[in-house]
């Protein structure tokens, strides 16, 4: 395999050029005739893009990291060859896509370099794997804060199912399979077969009724691809642009503490006790609300995107997943007790709080404004010379056509209305 690798890691810089101390390949449009060969790990960028340049170095980590392994690291300039990103339907900058063989998996996720290794390292074994070890299970819990272990013999409606999931999420979480043994080592087993998820030094199990043996497969199935989208995020992460869809399909309530991180993601003290605050009451008192709520906090951006408005921060903003709605807490969030914050989350569990926004068309067309406007701050950031080049020429021509149609209709009205008449 690895001679394999090298063969045509050489092939590959044979065309292409590499960068200086980067382990990531430059590829060009030659990449199309060795693609389905192995598995690639690719970034296409624009050099233009002001996301891609903020990923760069990022990337050239998740190379670093990768180095030792099967997948080859690469990136594709989609200015220059366009062909390849054309045939990867790369329809935005940065796109990165994971390709084994002949299957290609988009990332979505949230790009950090953990997020970003964990899901080539994630693509490139199969959806489950065996662990026959009880020591395995100490690496996989020292490497990962969220996996999902099936316990038991592997056949019947629960395996099927399952399988069947884990190759769905296998782009979202670790699915691992073992004997009650091993697993009885490391977590608390009453019966099996059982699936049970490890979650931050805790595990739960997946509630399965007596008589699930008995339940169609594509009920059981159901039932588990919901508990999976709902188990599979941290108990508080961070909530981004990149994963804030993902957590929407846990179709709970999003609690959303919105602090203002400064430029080396550190955060004031008294938003950081906030923060702390909230994070509690999920820890504390997760029966009460897990089941309705997931939590994680986020940036005053994304917020703002959500209530377009500019919310004070620390904050507390929390979003239905359904309807896009949100609820705000009518006091002064730094003012908030627990018991406060608590009432708060009964009265949007009762209907009785305020609701801002939604899916109504008015609303969607000015989050689409706003959206907007954020974009081209965001290009005009990245490179303004382009921007202006790239708006400022269309305007150009579209005024000159304009004012050449505007003027033409002037001095053609007679004639057209002669033709009218005619017609009539
Ligand atoms: C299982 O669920 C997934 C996701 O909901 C679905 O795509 C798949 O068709 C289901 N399979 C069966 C056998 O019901
Ligand atoms: C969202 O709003 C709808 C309509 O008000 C409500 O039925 C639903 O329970 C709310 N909550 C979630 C988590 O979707
Ligand atoms: C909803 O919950 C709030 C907070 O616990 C409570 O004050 C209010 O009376 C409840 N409203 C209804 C209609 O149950």
């Amino acid at each position: 395999m690895n001679f394999e690798k090298l063969l045509i890691s050489t092939l590959v810089v044979l065309f292409s050029s590499k960068t200086w101390g980067s382990r990531v390949l430059e590829l060009s449009d030659r990449f199309l005739d060795v693609r389905s060969e192995g598995m690639w790990y690719i970034e296409f960028y624009a050099p233009y893009c002001g996301y891609c340049k903020k990923l760069e170095p990022i990337w050239n980590h998740v190379g670093q990291s990768l180095h030792n392994t099967n997948i080859r690291v690469g990136k594709i300039d989609c200015t220059r060859f366009k062909s390849v990103c054309h045939s990867f339907k790369v329809q935005g900058y940065p796109t990165i896509i994971f390709i084994r063989g002949n299957n290609e998996y988009v990332f979505n996720g949230e790009r950090t370099k953990d997020e970003l290794v964990h899901f080539a390292m994630r693509m490139s074994g199969p959806p489950i794997q065996q662990v026959t070890r009880v020591e395995s299970f100490e690496i996989l819990k020292a490497n990962n804060p969220i996996f999902f272990v099936y316990v038991g013999k592997q056949s019947g409606s629960l395996w099927d199912s399952f399988y069947i999931n884990a190759e769905a999420h296998q782009a979202h979480g670790y699915f691992y399979a073992t004997t009650e043994e091993v697993a009885g080592k490391h977590f608390f087993i009453d019966s099996s077969p059982v699936i049970l998820v490890y979650k931050e030094n805790s595990h739960y199990t997946f509630p399965l009724s007596d008589s699930f043996e008995s339940f169609e497969l594509s009920h059981l199935n159901g039932t588990l691809h919901n508990w999976i989208t709902c188990e599979r995020f941290p108990t508080f992460p961070k909530i981004t642009r990149e994963n804030i869809y993902l957590l929407r399909q846990t179709k709970k309530f999003l609690a959303l503490v919105v602090v203002e991180e400064n430029k080396l993601n550190e955060l004031m003290t008294h938003e950081l006790e906030f923060r702390d605050m909230i994070e509690r009451i999920i820890r504390t008192k997760r029966s009460k609300y897990h089941e309705f709520f997931q939590f994680g906090w986020t940036n005053p951006e994304l917020s703002h995107s959500i209530a377009m408005d500019t919310l004070s921060t620390p904050h507390l903003l929390i979003l239905n997943s359904t309807t896009n709605e949100h609820h705000l807490p009518e006091d002064d969030p730094l003012e908030m007790t627990p018991e406060a914050v608590e009432i708060f989350l009964e009265s949007v569990l009762n209907q009785s709080a305020r609701v801002y926004g939604g899916d109504f068309f008015t609303i969607r067309m000015y989050r689409a404004w706003f959206e907007l406007k954020r974009l081209l701050w965001d290009m005009w950031r990245g490179n303004p010379v382009l921007t202006c080049v790239i708006f400022g020429l269309p305007l150009g021509f579209l005024s000159l056509i304009c004012y050449s149609i505007f003027c033409a209709d002037i001095m053609d009205a007679d004639e057209e209305e002669d033709v009218h008449e005619k017609k009539e």
